[in-house]
């Protein structure tokens, strides 16, 4: 069979068309229909890209052939690049202690669970880190998911029903739009960090069984912090819940790290918060590391600086907000 589909590939749609195949069992094998099916799905794929490089969005895939870092080696340059695009904003990715406790990790417990959680997939090191996780933010209790996209599209759908009302940010991160979708709850949109227009979609929102406003920390589409405190003070007064995507501020942003809330003066005042352990946190380690106290912080705040100032010195316009 594998042959025959790699020969089938070679041919023309219109010559497969013309294709019957009768299998040894005698059946009608439909291999025919498959392949028609495939040019077809060619013929839309091909001019979809080609609309999308008309447009000048078609995006090639650089491949990195080192570690994460700020100098990376990539495939098809024989020099060093600086890498402004990562979020490795702690630069943890291959701090030798992380990498020794990814081994330990591998050793004790082996790659990967070959199961799901909700069947037998969980171990103790779960556990541990979302203990551990819980404790950074002061909150009740935590949850892992695979990646944060995972969680985002996972949430809105599993908390909120047809009763409930969701208000989202204009700029949250696709991840949420998906989430969002998903969600069977009556959807508001509310414009970029606009508490006015926030505010009368609450009002809109009213009789809502319950209500969900939902931002990131800092945006990813532009660095902008949201306004976390005007935020709770309408979802107060409306008696909404709030939940914040903390992607972008994680690790880094406050004095210790703890993000937007710790920035803005307002800790624990958010009900529910997301992020990711594939930016500036790697594994359970950095929490140790975080929550004993490190200068990284402080030097990832010094080196944004230092960039801000001499970019803009150079002449070039650097978006977002100056943070700490
Ligand atoms: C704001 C925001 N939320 C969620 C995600 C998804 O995170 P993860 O890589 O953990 O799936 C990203 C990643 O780009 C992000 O920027």
């Amino acid at each position: 069979m594998a042959a025959l589909r790699t020969s089938l590939r070679s041919l023309s749609p219109s010559a497969i068309k013309a294709l019957h195949i009768t299998g040894r069992s005698g059946v009608q094998i439909s291999v025919r229909n498959a392949s028609i099916a495939q040019a077809a799905l060619r013929n839309i794929l091909d001019s979809q890209i080609s609309d999308i490089q008309q447009a000048g969005t078609w995006k090639n895939e650089r491949v990195i052939s080192t570690k994460q870092a700020s100098e990376i080696a990539v495939q098809g340059r024989n020099d060093k690049l600086l890498n402004f695009c990562a979020n490795n904003y702690l630069g943890l990715s291959s701090h030798p202690e992380v990498i020794q406790a990814a081994k330990d990790a591998l050793e004790k417990y082996g790659n990967g669970l070959s199961s799901v959680r909700f069947i037998c997939g969980t171990q103790d090191i779960h556990k541990e880190l979302e203990e551990k996780i819980s404790r950074f933010h002061e909150r009740e209790d935590a949850i892992l998911y695979a990646c944060c996209f995972d969680a985002n599209t996972g949430l809105f759908e599993a908390l909120l029903s047809p009763d409930d009302a969701l208000l989202s940010d204009e700029l949250n991160h696709a991840s949420i739009i998906d989430g969002v979708r998903l969600c069977k709850a009556k959807k508001f949109k509310y414009k970029n960090k606009d508490m006015a227009d926030l505010e009368s979609k609450l009002k809109e929102a009213e009789g809502a069984r319950m209500k969900l406003i939902i931002t990131d920390g800092v945006f990813s589409m532009d660095g902008k912090v949201a306004p976390l405190n005007e935020i709770c003070d309408l979802a107060e007064k409306y008696g909404a819940l709030t939940f914040v995507d903390e992607c972008h501020a994680t690790g880094f942003l406050g004095e210790t790290g703890r993000g937007t809330e710790e920035y803005l003066n307002c800790k624990g005042r958010v009900d529910i918060i997301n992020s990711t352990l594939g930016k500036a946190l790697a594994v359970e380690q950095v929490f140790d590391l975080l929550m004993n106290g490190s200068d990284l912080i402080k030097k990832v705040a010094e080196n944004t600086k230092l960039f801000r100032t001499k970019m803009t010195a150079a002449g070039f316009n650097i978006i977002g907000e100056v943070t700490q």
